[in-house]
C-alpha cells in the first residue's frame, strides 16, 4: 500500500536516526531519562532557548492535550477554528472545557472573529500554521499582532507541525515571540519533516513558567529512549532537512499542477499536503485504494467532498495522478 493518508515523510527515518534508535534499544531493559536531559540540551543549543522552556512529549499530540490538562479548568474555555486539526476537540474533550470553534475564512483561521470568540472564561487557543487538513498559511505579521492582542489570561498554543516546509519567505521567527509573550506556546514535531512518525516525538517550547506547568500533567516516562536518541540524531542532519524540503517544494507543485490539470481544485498548501476537491471524493478514495494507494477523507472534518493527498516522492505522486486519471475516465465512461 502507498501511504498517502497521514502526512508522514516519503523518505522515512533518516539514517543516524535508525542507527541512534537502534544502539538506544540495547539499552531498553532500563527506564529512558525521564527528563529528556539530552534532547533537551540538543534542542535548547539549536532554538537558543532554555532547557527549562523545552516541554517533550509523546508526538505533539500530547503537548496538545496536555496543554488543555494544564492550562483549562473544566467548564473554562478552548477557542478554535472551524478546519482545525482534530486533536484540538480531543484534548478540550479530556479536559472538559468548553469549545468554542470559530468558522473558517477562505478555509483558514479567521483571526479577528477567533479574538472576538475570546472571552472571560477562555483559558487557551488553539492555532496550527500552517493548517491541517487545509494546508492554508496566516503570514507571521497577522499571527504576531493577534498574539500580541491576546489577554495575559488566555494561552495560544501555535501548532507548528509543519513549519519545516515554509518558504524561507514564508518563515517567521516564533520562538523570538516566546521570549518576549508569557502567554505562548510553540508546538512542534519530528513526525513530519524529521521522518520520525512512528516515534513519537514533539515539543513545546515556552517561558520556563509557562513551561513548568505542563509538568503535573506530564505522563512519567513518555518517551522512549530509542525515541529520544533518533530525534537528537535528525535534529543534527541539516542534510536531510534540506532534502526533505526540497522534495517536498517540488512535489507539491507536481501534485497540485497534476491535479488541476485533471479539473480538480486544489487548495494552495504550504505543508507536506494537497486539500483537493474531489466530488465524489467517497468514490475516488475507493477507486485509490484499489489502485494500492491511501489518501485521507476529510468527512470528520466536515469536508466530504475533499480529500487530502500527502506529497510523495516525484513516481509516487505520478502514480496518484495516474490513478486519478483512470478513476475520471471509468466515471465518465459510466455516465454515457
Ligand atoms: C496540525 C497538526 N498538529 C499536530 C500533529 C501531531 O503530530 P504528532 O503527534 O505526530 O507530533 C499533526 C499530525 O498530523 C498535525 O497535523
Amino acid at each position: 500500500m502507498l501511504h498517502l493518508a497521514a502526512n508522514e515523510n516519503p523518505l522515512g527515518m533518516p539514517h543516524g536516526a535508525q542507527t541512534a534508535a537502534q544502539q538506544a534499544l540495547a539499552d531498553a531493559g532500563r527506564y529512558p531519562d525521564g527528563s529528556g536531559v539530552q534532547l533537551k540540551a540538543a534542542l535548547s543549543a539549536r532554538l537558543g532557548v532554555a532547557p527549562e522552556g523545552i516541554v517533550l512529549g509523546s508526538g505533539s499530540c500530547e503537548i496538545l492535550t496536555m496543554a488543555a490538562q494544564a492550562l483549562v479548568r473544566p467548564g473554562e474555555g478552548i477557542v478554535s477554528s472551524q478546519y482545525g486539526f482534530l486533536v484540538y476537540g480531543q484534548a478540550a474533550r479530556l479536559a472538559h472545557a468548553v469549545h468554542t470553534v470559530v468558522p473558517a475564512r477562505d478555509f483558514g483561521h479567521d483571526l479577528a472573529a477567533m479574538a472576538q470568540a475570546i472571552d472571560a472564561g477562555t483559558r487557551l487557543v488553539f492555532i496550527a500554521n500552517p493548517n491541517n487538513p487545509t494546508g492554508t498559511f496566516l503570514a507571521g505579521d497577522e499571527l504576531q499582532a493577534f498574539l500580541r492582542a491576546v489577554p495575559a489570561q488566555v494561552t495560544v498554543l501555535l501548532d507548528e507541525a509543519y513549519t519545516e516546509y515554509l518558504t524561507p519567505a514564508q518563515r517567521y521567527d516564533a520562538v523570538g515571540w516566546v521570549r518576549q509573550l508569557p502567554n505562548l506556546v510553540v508546538a512542534r514535531t519530528f513526525s513530519k519533516a524529521y521522518g520520525l512518525a512512528g516515534l513519537r516525538v514533539g515539543y513545546g517550547i515556552a517561558q520556563p513558567a509557562l513551561a513548568a506547568r505542563f509538568e503535573p500533567v506530564r505522563p512519567r516516562f513518555n518517551l522512549t529512549g530509542p525515541a529520544l536518541a533518533a530525534a537528537a540524531a535528525a535534529l543534527a542532519d541539516d542534510a536531510f532537512q534540506a532534502r526533505s524540503h526540497a522534495l517536498n517544494l517540488a512535489g507539491r507543485e507536481q501534485l497540485g499542477q497534476g491535479l488541476q490539470a485533471l479539473g480538480l481544485r486544489c487548495l494552495p498548501s504550504a505543508g507536506n499536503f494537497v486539500m483537493v476537491e474531489a466530488g465524489d471524493a467517497a468514490g475516488l478514495h475507493r477507486a485509490l485504494l484499489a489502485q494500492g494507494i491511501a489518501v485521507a477523507t476529510l468527512d470528520a472534518y466536515g469536508l466530504p467532498r475533499w480529500l487530502r493527498i500527502t506529497v510523495g516522492l516525484p513516481e509516487q505522486n505520478t502514480r496518484v495522478l495516474d490513478a486519478v486519471r483512470a478513476f475520471q475516465s471509468s466515471a465518465a465512461a459510466a455516465t454515457t
